[in-house]
């Protein structure tokens, strides 16, 4: 075949063909247009394969030589954008492969000596996936030392805990905030072991059952830092459990951008006031002059369904696909693309957003007092002058349940009216009953006690330096 042949795709694979393809076919089942952005995977998986034939003695030195210096040639003009991308070349793989026929004659065309676009674009998609990976891992750890800053500044800042959105206890809005990072530090370590199974070279696998040239796979894994090679041709070239497991990591990761995005919205509502965000963050209303909404956090509330959305599609693309690859799989690459760049975008704002919050301690502490929070304190109070528990609780809603009708907070009953629901109650109650005390007083591991919270502040830095 000559290289002006590989140029028309309707006889680049064989004289079988009788019809060219049809315009809308070509369309339809090229994929240039969006896999064009793996090139340097591509290229960096054909250079080391290369290089092995070469080791192998199954090209010349000389052949070696050319498609280095090919592969130069091609990396300048794609970074320049003088490369011509061609739809009737269909994908990534024969555009740099025609292009470099072009340039560099019959070396061009041993590249392919053994290898298929089947375990090429394999290959390709985890090499690109792998390095994505390690970036979404760099921005994980910056939002969670920029959520680690504001949490120390706000070891001691009180705010109503919820449960059922109803005022519960009161919690450091510090400890608040790092029960985010140890959520995005699990999916940091998702990251970490997804990366070891995806990090596995599927090349030389070839178009389904392995080669006959002795490859040598082991080589090529070194040279692309793969940790390890895949045992089983039909395996390596068909299954894309890899892209499922990063989306369906990346899904967690944005629920819990989402579930933070929920409560930086609600905490900025009027109704709360508890936050506000950078103006930076926020637009404006065309009609309603007074208005500042919290538009990221809602777009990535909004963006956590696009993301568990290509989860569902890649999940479903893959069943029910016989071995071994089928061009389904060519439509792998653009819910991983999007899922990739939306969580960059997201995290690398988060981490902004983060450092930007303001935070008004009276408003959160306002709220916490309106709503009985230490109720529990009292309970384990009258328990610590030997009630039952469940007495003491029975005792405490009676006291709660008066409070209301008279309007106060149960730190505002006076000595006597206390001691009303139980005698063994003293003057030490009332250090019980503040907000305050209450924060203190939860001083076992994992608890809201500002010194608890400003352990955890180390341990994270330690973690994250
Ligand atoms: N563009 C294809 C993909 O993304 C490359 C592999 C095509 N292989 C084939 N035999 N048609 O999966």
């Amino acid at each position: 075949m000559s290289s002006n042949q590989l140029d028309k795709k309707s006889q680049a694979w064989s004289a079988l063909f009788s019809e060219p393809m049809s315009e809308l076919v070509k369309r339809y089942t090229a994929s240039v247009f969006f896999d064009k952005r793996l090139w340097k995977a591509d290229i960096q998986g054909s250079l080391a394969h290369a290089e092995m034939l070469q080791a192998q003695g199954l090209i010349s030195a000389d052949d070696w030589a050319a498609i280095q210096k090919g592969m130069a040639q091609i990396t300048a003009e794609i970074e320049s954008g003088a490369f011509e991308w061609k739809l009737d070349l269909e994908d990534v793989h024969l555009n740099i492969e025609a292009r470099l026929t072009q340039l560099v004659g019959d070396a061009g065309k041993r590249l392919h000596t053994g290898r298929s676009r089947n375990d090429q674009v394999a290959t390709d998609v985890r090499l690109w996936l792998r390095g994505e990976v390690d970036e979404i891992g760099v921005l994980l750890g910056e939002l969670q030392k920029a959520l680690v800053d504001v949490a120390e500044q706000n070891a001691d800042t009180i705010l109503p805990g919820f449960t059922h959105l109803q005022v519960a206890q009161p919690v450091a809005f510090g400890h608040h905030l790092l029960a985010y990072v140890e959520m995005f530090a699990r999916d940091a370590e998702r990251m970490v072991d997804l990366r070891k199974r995806l990090n596995r070279l599927p090349l030389g696998s070839a178009a389904l059952a392995g080669t006959s040239y002795p490859l040598d796979r082991e080589r090529v894994a070194r040279t692309l830092g793969f940790e390890a090679v895949c045992q089983n041709s039909l395996d390596g070239v068909s299954d894309r459990d890899f892209a499922i497991e990063f989306t369906a990591a990346a899904s967690l990761l944005m629920v819990h951008i989402s579930r933070l995005s929920e409560e930086l919205i609600l905490w900025m509502s009027q109704s709360f006031a508890f936050i506000d965000l950078a103006d930076r963050f926020c637009t404006g209303s065309s009609i309603m002059p007074q208005k500042k909404n919290p538009d990221v956090p809602e777009l990535a509330r909004g963006k956590t369904g696009r993301v568990v959305g290509h989860l569902m599609g890649l999940i479903t693309l893959m069943k029910g696909q016989p071995l071994a690859y089928n061009k389904d799989n060519q439509e792998d690459k653009e819910p991983l693309f999007d899922t990739v760049d939306t969580l960059k975008d997201t995290l690398r704002i988060f981490a902004e957003m983060a450092a930007g919050i303001t935070v008004k301690p009276e408003a959160m502490e306002r709220a916490a007092k309106k709503g009985y929070a230490t109720a529990t304190d009292l309970a384990d109070y009258l328990v610590k002058k030997g009630l039952p528990f469940r007495d003491a609780h029975e005792v405490v809603a009676h006291a709660v349940k008066d409070a209301i009708a008279l309007g106060v907070d149960l730190s505002e009953l006076s000595l006597t009216q206390l001691q009303a629901y139980n005698p063994a109650i003293e003057q030490d109650v009332f250090e019980v009953l503040s907000l305050r005390g209450s924060l203190n007083a939860r001083n076992t591991l994992g608890g809201t006690a500002p010194n608890q919270v400003r352990a955890q502040v180390a341990r994270h830095r330690a973690r994250l330096a």
